[in-house]
Order: C-alpha cells, then sequence, then structure tokens
C-alpha cells in the first residue's frame, strides 16, 4: 500500500509528444509540434497532398509545389511528412496523406491535441487555516471536499487520503467532491486531489494536510499548589485532553492585570498576599466560543481548636487542630514554645501526630504533670501565611478525682470529648477569680456556665503571657486572639 499515494505534485508532461509516427493516432498537446508521417512504408515515395478528412476533405498542403500550404504553420518534411507547429485544440482531427506513385495510396492519421489540467482548485470545508497553510477542522464537524479542474478531454478527479500513522491506507475516491460527516482523529492527515488528463497523462495534484482539533472536554481547573523543585507557589490551570494543547492567560483578578500564559505559573514572593485571586483564562484554538476560566484565590490557613484539653495522669489524650482556608495547603506542627517554632514536637514513644485532610491530631501517651502539662500550640504554614493557636494541657492525679477537678474538665465534659463521665454536684463558684498558675488547686467541678467562666480567665491570663511569641509568628495578632478565644465564653 505504500506506493498508493505518490504526494509529489507531478506537472512533468507525461504526453508521447513530437514525432507521432505510431501510424493511425498522435496525440500531442495544445502548443506543441507535431510531424504526422505518411505512411509506415519504406522504398520510394511519391508526390503527396495532405487533407483534413472531417466530414469533407479539406486541402493542406502538397510536394506540388505551385500549391501553397493552408498555412504557414504547415511543412512538408521527408518521406512526405506534415509537420505542424503550435497545435491548437482546432487541430484535433483526422488527416490524410494522399501518396500518387503507380497507383494512389491513402494513409489516415488521427491526431488528438490535449490540453491541461493546468491547475486545480481545491476547497475544504469549513475549516480554520494555519499560519503555515495547514488546515485544520473540528472534531465531530462536517468537511466537504471539492476539487475543480479544467482540461481536455475533462480530467479524471481522484482525491486519496495518506494517514500520519505508519500504516499507511489510501482511499481512493474518483469522485470531484465527498463529504466526511464527522470528523475523527484518524481522518487526520494528507488529503491529495489528483487531476489526470487520461489522453495526455498529464497530472496535477494538489496535497492539503487537514488537522483535526479539539478542545479539552471539561472546564478548566485552577489549583494552588507548591512546586517540589522550587518550593515556590505555583499556579496551575489544568485544561486537559485536547488537541492541540490550549493556551492559558493568568490574571490577578480583579483589576486583570496580566501575570503569565503558562499552564503552570510560578508566582514571585511579592505577589503572594493573603486572599488574593487569581483568574486562568483557557483558549483553544476550536475551543468553546464563550471564554472558559477558572478562579483559584491563595490564603494562608485558619486554625481552630478546643481552647483546653485534660489529661489523666498516666492517660492519653489528643489535641486535635483544624485547618481552614489554607491554600495552598498548610504544613502543621506541634510546638511547645511558640518563640521557638523551629523545634517542633517530633513522634516518638510519647507523641503520635496525625495528619489528616483538614487538620492534625497530637497524641500524648502517658501523661504526666511536670512533662506535659502546659501550653501546646498548633503552628500552620503556607507561602501566604502563617497561624499559630494554643491549647492549654492540663494533667490531673488521676486518684484525685472529684476533688481538684477543674472546670476545664468539666468544658471538656460538656463537649462529650472526653473519659470524663462523672457529672458532680454543683459547687460554689466562688473561686473563678484564681490565676492560672494555680490550676492545680482548681476547685471541683461546677455549674456548666462557671466552668466557662474559668476557662475564659485561663485562656486570657495565657495569652498575655504568651503574647509576645504569638505576634512574633503571626501576621495576624487579631485573628490570632480570635482563633483562641471564643467570644461566648469571654468574662462578663
Ligand atoms: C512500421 O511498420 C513496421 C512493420 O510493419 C513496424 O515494425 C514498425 O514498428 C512501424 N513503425 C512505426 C513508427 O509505427
Ligand atoms: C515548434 O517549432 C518551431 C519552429 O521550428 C520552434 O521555434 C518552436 O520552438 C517549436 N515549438 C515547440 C514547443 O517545440
Ligand atoms: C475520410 O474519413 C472517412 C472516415 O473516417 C474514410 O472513410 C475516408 O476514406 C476518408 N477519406 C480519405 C480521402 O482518406
Ligand atoms: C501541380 O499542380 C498544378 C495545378 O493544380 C497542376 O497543373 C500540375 O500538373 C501539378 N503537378 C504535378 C506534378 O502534379
Ligand atoms: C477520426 O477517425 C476515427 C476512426 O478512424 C474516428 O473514431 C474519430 O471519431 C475521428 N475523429 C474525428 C475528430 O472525426
Ligand atoms: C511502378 O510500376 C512500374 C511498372 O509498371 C514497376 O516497375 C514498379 O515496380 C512500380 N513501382 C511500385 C512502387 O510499385
Ligand atoms: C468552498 O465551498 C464552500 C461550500 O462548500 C463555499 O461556501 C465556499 O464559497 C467555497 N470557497 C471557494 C473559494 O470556492
Ligand atoms: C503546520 O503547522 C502545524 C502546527 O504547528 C503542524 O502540525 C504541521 O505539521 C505543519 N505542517 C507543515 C506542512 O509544516
Ligand atoms: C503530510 O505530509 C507531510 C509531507 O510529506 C508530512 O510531513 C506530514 O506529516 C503529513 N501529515 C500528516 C498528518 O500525515
Ligand atoms: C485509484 O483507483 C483506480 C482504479 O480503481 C486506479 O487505476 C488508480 O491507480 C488508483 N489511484 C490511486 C492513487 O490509488
Ligand atoms: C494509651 O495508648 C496506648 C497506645 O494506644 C495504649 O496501649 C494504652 O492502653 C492507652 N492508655 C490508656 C490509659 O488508655
Ligand atoms: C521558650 O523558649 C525561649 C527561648 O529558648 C525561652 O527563653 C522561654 O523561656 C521558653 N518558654 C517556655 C514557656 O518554655
Amino acid at each position: 500500500m505504500a506506493g498508493l499515494c505518490i504526494l509529489l505534485c507531478l506537472g512533468a508532461l507525461l504526453a508521447r509528444q513530437g514525432s507521432a509516427d505510431l501510424g493511425a493516432v498522435a496525440i500531442v498537446e495544445v502548443h506543441e509540434n507535431v510531424t504526422l508521417h505518411c505512411g509506415n512504408v519504406t522504398g520510394p515515395r511519391g508526390p503527396v497532398t495532405w487533407y483534413r478528412n472531417d466530414s469533407e476533405l479539406v486541402f493542406l498542403l502538397s510536394s506540388n509545389s505551385s500549391l501553397p500550404p493552408a498555412s504557414p504553420r504547415f511543412s512538408l518534411e521527408d518521406a512526405g511528412a506534415l509537420h505542424m507547429e503550435a497545435l491548437s485544440l482546432e487541430d484535433d482531427g483526422n488527416y490524410t496523406c494522399q501518396e500518387v506513385l503507380n497507383e494512389t495510396r491513402r494513409f489516415p492519421v488521427w491526431l488528438r491535441v490535449a490540453s491541461g489540467p493546468d491547475q486545480i482548485v481545491v476547497n475544504i470545508s469549513a475549516t480554520g487555516a494555519l499560519p503555515n497553510g495547514t488546515l485544520y477542522a473540528a472534531k465531530g464537524s462536517q468537511v466537504d471536499f471539492s476539487c475543480r479542474s479544467a482540461s481536455r478531454p475533462p480530467p479524471e478527479v481522484e482525491w486519496c487520503f495518506q494517514a500520519h500513522i505508519s500504516e499507511v491506507f489510501g482511499r481512493n475516491l474518483t469522485a470531484n467532491s465527498f463529504t466526511l460527516l464527522q470528523m475523527s482523529q484518524n481522518l487526520q492527515g494528507n488529503y491529495t486531489c489528483s487531476a489526470t488528463n487520461a489522453l495526455s497523462g498529464r497530472q496535477r495534484k494538489v496535497t492539503i494536510e487537514l488537522l483535526v482539533y479539539w478542545p479539552p472536554p471539561s472546564a478548566p481547573q485552577c489549583s494552588a499548589e507548591v512546586s517540589s523543585e522550587s518550593a515556590t507557589l505555583e499556579l496551575t490551570c489544568n485544561w486537559d485532553g485536547g488537541y492541540p494543547d490550549p493556551t492559558f492567560l493568568w490574571t490577578e483578578e480583579p483589576g486583570g492585570v496580566v501575570v503569565g500564559d503558562s499552564k503552570l505559573q510560578p508566582l514571585s514572593p511579592s505577589q503572594l498576599s493573603e486572599g488574593k485571586k487569581f483568574k486562568c483564562v483557557g483558549n483553544h484554538i476550536v475551543g468553546p466560543a464563550s471564554e472558559v476560566s477558572c478562579v483559584v484565590q491563595i490564603s494562608s490557613p485558619s486554625l481552630a481548636s478546643q481552647p483546653m484539653k485534660t489529661c489523666l495522669m498516666g492517660g492519653n489524650v489528643t489535641l486535635t487542630c483544624q485547618v481552614t482556608g489554607a491554600n495552598p495547603p498548610a504544613k502543621i506542627q506541634w510546638l511547645r514554645n511558640l518563640t521557638q517554632p523551629e523545634v517542633a514536637i517530633q513522634p516518638s514513644g510519647h507523641y503520635h501526630i496525625t495528619q489528616h485532610d483538614q487538620g492534625s491530631s497530637l497524641t500524648i501517651y502517658n501523661c504526666s504533670q511536670d512533662l506535659d502539662e502546659g501550653f501546646y500550640f498548633c503552628r500552620a504554614e503556607n507561602l501566604v501565611g502563617v497561624r499559630a493557636v494554643d491549647i492549654w494541657l492540663s494533667v490531673k492525679g488521676s486518684t484525685f478525682r472529684g476533688q481538684n477537678m477543674g472546670d476545664i474538665m468539666v468544658l471538656v465534659d460538656s463537649e462529650g470529648e472526653d473519659e470524663e463521665e462523672e457529672e458532680e454536684g454543683r459547687e460554689d463558684i466562688e473561686e473563678e477569680e484564681q490565676e492560672t498558675n494555680e490550676r492545680e488547686e482548681l476547685p471541683k467541678e461546677t455549674s456548666k456556665h462557671g466552668h466557662i467562666h474559668r476557662v475564659t480567665a485561663l485562656v486570657n491570663g495565657n495569652l498575655d503571657r504568651m503574647g509576645n511569641g504569638l505576634q512574633e509568628l503571626h501576621d495576624d495578632g487579631d485573628a490570632e486572639l480570635s482563633d483562641s478565644v471564643h467570644e461566648e465564653d469571654k468574662p462578663v
């Protein structure tokens, strides 16, 4: 099959031109010269006279010099051959050579004058054209092919298709025009129209490359990710599945300031500010008529956690911290001391850290008061910002249940999160004003309202103490406080 379609455009003259001494038939193209022989005989020749023999005989020229030729284009050559110059289509016809020797002999010659094809006009619609002349059609669209050419006699027009795939397959369509109702990927290739003059053999071909394009099937998806190589923030505009690849334009919204035009768009640190929005507009050459776009907003993490937790001495406790709004996703660490942010709690036999989709959990095994009581910080950081939230962990002696049960514990109970099940009777709530460093001597559990009041005092007191560290770490001190303190818990 490989030789099925020769994609070169042959303009060469394939006619058997020139001396047409084949006897009966001579085939010549217009404008050429031809010599018609007076029979294919050897031996002495007598005087000859040439006639055009259509419906009647018309004198052309004779070896009798007293008779002038009918046209200066005609002349006699050796052995009575008729030489005709600059043939026109009107010269097409039957000729007779009459030779007078002992007897009169007549030799007929059929002169066939061929013309063209000189050019081919190919129309492939509806398609678009690339700068290099290649056409493209949308997948699924209807494409009409037509090929026009003039010649005499009328040309044989043939369409031929060659795909890019290594296995060549041809479609030999002997037709001026045809329609492909639904373009598909395997109809991408080179379409050749050839027009052949069957008489002269002259052939013209036009080959047109037709690509089949399709846009990505779904809408673009924007995301912000941290590049693994450069540790910079990269906007990603995912709009795959089309052919050829679409183009992208990233702008900052609102305002429309152009950021870049690549699928993966790195952002410089100066472009990273809280809440900034970036829009990606996807463009495909046969894409949807309306604009397709997606928007990504980058933001620093927000944190939420319980303000405090209680652990029984020798028991286990899990502190959890929920992250919201972080884009790109935040890295979460647990710290004991916020002024030493680089010293994160590492998983060990004592600590177990679970990172989950929306946050992190720190489990402390075998609580001890000396070691484990105190503030814990959950710190979430992405390239846009960093936040931390504190959790107070109090560790109680398990043997003193009901004695020094702090209100903290009750708060936990009320949230149904701890192992504490006993519901103590109401106690006086006069000790609410105690300092936080006196938490070991907290009163017995009191009413829920009382616990909450107490808890707030603890939180506030420690926030004051830790204030400097918080300010250093957080880009937004106010937000940090609101992360830590629940408004409804504030003392009246
Ligand atoms: C002329 O005739 C001879 C014998 O008949 C043949 O062999 C030869 O090919 C002919 N020549 C042409 C030009 O037709
Ligand atoms: C035909 O013959 C004439 C005279 O000999 C010459 O000038 C001309 O170039 C020839 N044409 C072709 C196409 O050979
Ligand atoms: C002219 O052509 C016809 C038919 O083509 C033929 O019968 C006739 O003999 C020819 N005349 C001469 C003088 O050759
Ligand atoms: C040439 O033609 C003239 C005029 O028709 C004629 O008289 C003469 O006999 C012819 N000569 C020959 C040799 O045929
Ligand atoms: C010439 O003669 C052939 C038969 O010899 C015939 O088929 C053809 O139609 C004739 N051509 C013309 C133009 O009369
Ligand atoms: C012509 O006739 C003469 C005598 O009749 C003869 O000798 C000669 O061979 C003939 N020539 C041809 C070509 O037939
Ligand atoms: C090509 O074909 C289409 C319809 O098939 C027609 O609308 C258009 O005018 C044509 N173009 C040319 C240049 O002929
Ligand atoms: C024309 O450009 C397209 C797209 O760049 C390419 O796929 C195709 O091969 C090119 N065709 C030619 C003939 O250079
Ligand atoms: C069309 O033909 C050109 C030249 O041979 C080739 O480079 C190109 O790959 C072909 N295109 C397809 C789609 O087959
Ligand atoms: C197309 O088919 C015809 C006859 O079936 C054949 O003669 C011709 O060579 C073919 N052309 C191509 C390009 O395959
Ligand atoms: C604490 O967790 C460890 C490991 O899961 C478990 O073996 C142990 O029994 C737990 N202790 C308590 C008091 O639940
Ligand atoms: C936190 O670390 C700093 C620097 O090492 C230290 O001065 C400070 O006392 C520590 N605070 C606590 C509560 O451990």
